[in-house]
């Protein structure tokens, strides 16, 4: 198999965490034999400094031409007073649209390992396993109009929440399609009770569920989802929700996790998928080697899945991830209970990628005999 990766870096623990990413994808290419090229380009606050923008022309060219975007993170506080356009932030958001990734899906698991690692007792974090799926281009993201006035005073700032019954469609599809893969149930999350937008999602997607009558539906207002899922995380398994909610769902949904930095994401239904971990940039930690990388690592495998169609090096992937935590390996924003082995971010990445070795010497040697 053969696959042109381009890699963005960006800012805070980004290169840290894609390193390590870029570590288990060439192990995975090395051990089974694919050929996996790399093209590391500007992107982010490096790119501004750099060049001005945060989406260089460069940049987006590489992007657009290769099979797969893996990403690190944006977002720099010496860029915070720039103006919206130009900040890190807008880079990835004209990146996520060039490329029209449109649905993104965000796995939250509870590993047994780690379930004492979540501030939420182990009893109701443990066993969790659900999808998010965000809207990822429409809503108070890219909604028109939007600005801020320049008459008067006081001044006046506004954002407009829109959707398309196209747009809800296509992403409700991916959802429902997810959810017959797993355990068939989809838990599509609006504010049907206050806003429009939601109204029409709420229609479109109860008219889209017809066709996968082997998948439940249930509608969940947000602010009560958001409660439920601290309370009961295992009653969820595909969650659908618009782009703002979902950005801030999936990071409360971090807590069952144990911690943001075991998140990943894949951005698909475009012409290039895009994988990028769920945290920021982190800057507080950044150059410390302490950053966990394990989410950039599994939105490498997701990128494994998805985009290369290889299922059976993604699940290598995974189960690697979760020996490694069986074997008591921690980074530090996972630590849990006593009796952990505390490692960085290099010596984390490396023994996922070990494993991912052995993980497919044991498959060679099994069917040589
Ligand atoms: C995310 C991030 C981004 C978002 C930011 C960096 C623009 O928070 O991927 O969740 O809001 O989508
Ligand atoms: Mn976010």
């Amino acid at each position: 198999m053969k696959l042109k990766i381009t890699v963005l870096p960006g800012d805070g623990v980004g290169p840290e965490v894609t390193r390590e990413a870029v570590r288990v994808l060439r192990t995975v290419a090395e051990v089974y034999g694919h050929d996996f090229s790399f093209d590391e380009q500007l992107f982010g606050g490096a790119a501004i400094a750099r060049t001005g923008s945060p989406l260089p022309a460069p940049t987006l060219d590489a992007c657009l031409a290769g099979d797969a975007v893996l990403l690190g993170a944006v977002g720099a506080p010496e860029f915070d007073g720039l103006a919206g356009g130009l900040r890190p932030e807008a880079g990835l958001l004209t990146l996520r649209s060039a490329c029209g990734a449109f649905a993104n899906l965000r796995p939250v698991v509870c590993h047994e390992a780690t379930a004492d690692s979540s501030p939420l007792k182990t009893e109701v974090v443990a066993g969790a396993d659900l999808l998010i799926v965000r809207e990822l281009l429409g809503g108070l993201y890219f909604g028109e109009p939007r600005g801020t006035s320049r008459e008067g005073e006081p001044r006046e700032a506004f954002n407009t929440m829109r959707y398309t019954e196209v747009e809800v469609e296509r992403v409700a599809r991916v959802a429902f399609e997810a959810a017959e893969g797993r355990r068939r149930k989809v838990t599509s999350v609006d504010k049907a009770n206050v806003l429009e937008t939601s109204r029409l999602w709420r229609e479109v997607v109860t008219r889209v569920a017809r066709d996968y009558p082997g998948v439940t539906l249930e509608h969940a207002y947000v602010d009560s989802c958001a409660m439920h899922l601290m309370q009961n995380p295992r009653r969820f398994d595909v969650l659908l929700t618009e782009n703002l909610f979902g950005d801030i769902l999936s990071d409360e949904a971090a807590v069952i996790a144990g911690s943001l930095g075991m998140l990943a994401s894949a951005s698909v239904g475009g012409r290039v998928d895009m994988y990028e971990p769920v945290h920021g940039s982190a800057p507080d930690i950044a150059g410390d080697g302490v950053a966990n990388p394990l989410g950039a690592i599994a939105s490498a495998a997701l990128l494994l899945r998805h985009t290369a169609r290889l299922e059976r090096e993604a699940q290598d992937v995974e189960a690697s991830i979760r020996a490694v935590l069986e074997r008591g390996y921690r980074t530090a924003d996972i630590q849990g209970l006593e009796g952990r082995c505390i490692v960085g971010t290099g010596e984390m990445g490396t023994l996922v990628a070990e494993s991912v070795a052995e993980l497919a010497d044991m498959r060679h040697a099994y069917h040589a005999v």
